[in-house]
């Protein structure tokens, strides 16, 4: 059987998608498409905002912008760039663009385990009989010196307690916090079947901030799970398999 899941690559989209409903604006990071006009309010508003291209990239070509005492920083990468005002910033930014086009969001300050920033995939699936079920729960720990925890920007992928152990969070905390994701997940599946037809499994980036607080940055409508191979146990890789049989995941 050929793989069959939809895909909406549109950030934007499926944004507008959760900031529809009630239940999901809580946890969504305010999101306005790239402008000028946009990009000064946001800075008036956050200490940092992410510019990243409305389409993903895999963590690429993501940057981060923070405040700082004269004026404005970016970084792509590692690479650190300072401005002086936001004219001169937009300027890059949209030089940086190009023709793809971009979109700006509130900072969220990852909470950090042993020091590196993570963020939480939660890995949605649909069952046979048609229901959604959160399958999965695993971590991306970053690169202390880089702004994206993606795996191919030299991430590591860790287990959801181990991750949340060395963060200094509770037992109770994390706990309640792994129920909240699950039923978090389930209603994901369902907003994005109100919307487009044919999903099969979605992959949620979720981010805790240093105060605790859960922040939906993405979904991603084609997860990859080959990252997890890393992992000395391989049971949640195969737990995800065999959910995705039958609309054709095999790896
Ligand atoms: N608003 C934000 N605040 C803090 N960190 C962020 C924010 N947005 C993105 N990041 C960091 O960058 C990573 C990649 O961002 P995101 O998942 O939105 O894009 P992507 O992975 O490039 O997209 P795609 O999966 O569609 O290719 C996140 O996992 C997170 O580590
Ligand atoms: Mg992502």
């Amino acid at each position: 059987m050929k793989y069959k899941s939809s895909t909406i690559k549109s950030k934007w989209k499926k944004t507008e998608w959760l900031l529809k409903d009630s239940y999901f604006r809580k946890y969504v990071p305010h999101t306005l498409p790239f402008n000028q006009k946009n990009l000064s309010a946001m800075l008036d508003d956050y200490p940092s905002v992410f510019f990243k291209p409305t389409d993903g990239s895999g963590g690429s070509n993501i940057i981060r912008i923070r405040k700082i005492d004269r004026g404005y920083q970016s970084q792509l990468n590692t690479t650190k760039t300072s401005y002086s005002s936001t004219t001169q910033l937009y300027r890059d930014l949209n030089r940086f663009a190009g023709s793809r086009s971009y979109l700006l969001q509130k900072g969220i300050r990852l909470a950090k385990s042993n020091g590196k920033p993570f963020d939480i995939r939660v890995m949605v699936q649909r069952t046979r009989k048609g229901d959604w079920i959160t399958t999965a729960l695993f971590t991306k720990v970053g690169n202390p010196n880089k702004i994206a925890t993606n795996y191919n920007q030299g991430g590591s992928i860790g287990t959801f307690s181990k991750t949340m152990k060395d963060a200094d969070f509770s037992s109770t905390f994390t706990s309640q916090l792994e129920s909240e994701l699950k039923r978090l997940g389930v209603a994901v599946g369902k907003n994005f079947d109100r919307h487009y037809k044919g999903f099969q499994e979605l992959g949620l980036d979720v981010a805790v901030d240093s105060k605790g607080k859960t922040w939906i940055l993405e979904v991603n409508t084609r997860p990859q799970i080959y990252p997890l191979k890393a992992l000395k146990d391989k049971s949640l890789y195969n737990k995800i398999l065999s959910y995705g049989k039958h609309y054709g995941r095999y790896k």
